[in-house]
């Protein structure tokens, strides 16, 4: 079940803090995730099943345009399509409210995200240099992605 979430107790938000820290280097608190979700322009969907959180994004929407700001399933079950399915809940919403496009950035080392964007119709935008700092190493390009909803 898909559904949207602003309002949730603590203990949602460490699950959700939990999933990304398993999924990203630079995980975001359980305090962050909160008030991202509450904040203006911005929309939390969780893909849940009996309660476990299975894949969660966050996106801002503004004028007609949706970025999204973070999308991760959590590690015990990836490849069952959820994030896919979050990807095509959005996609539907945002067209039946007239949005133009959905941007995102993607670090171009991330095949698993690339092959998910391309299968849901995300095109390229260009490339935005060293945009994500690594621990150790240097940083990483970032591809910008667009889907265009028209
Ligand atoms: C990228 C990420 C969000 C994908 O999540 P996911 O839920 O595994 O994505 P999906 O299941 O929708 O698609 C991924 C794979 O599952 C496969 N799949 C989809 N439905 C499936 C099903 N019913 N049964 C089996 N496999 C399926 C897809 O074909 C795809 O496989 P492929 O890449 O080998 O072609 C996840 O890997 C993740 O959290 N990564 C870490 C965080 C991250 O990088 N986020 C993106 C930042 S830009």
């Amino acid at each position: 079940m898909i559904r949207r979430v602003a309002e949730a107790d603590t203990e949602f938000w460490m699950r959700l803090a939990g999933i990304h820290a398993a999924s990203f280097e630079h995980g975001w608190s359980a305090d962050e995730f909160r008030v991202m979700s509450n904040a203006t322009h911005n929309r939390l969907y969780v893909a849940e099943s009996d309660g476990v959180i299975l894949s969660f994004i966050l996106l801002t929407v503004v004028a007609g345009e949706g970025e999204i700001l973070t999308i991760a399933t959590a590690p015990d079950h990836r490849g069952r399509g959820h994030a896919g399915g979050l990807l095509k809940h959005v996609a539907e919403n945002l067209v039946a409210e007239n949005a133009d496009s959905v941007f995102l950035e993607v670090a171009v080392d991330n095949a698993e995200a690339l092959a998910l964007y391309s299968r849901a119709g995300f095109r390229s935008a260009g490339v935005r240099k060293a945009y994500y700092s690594r621990t150790g190493a240097p940083a990483v390009d970032a591809h910008i992605l667009r889907l265009a909803l028209d």
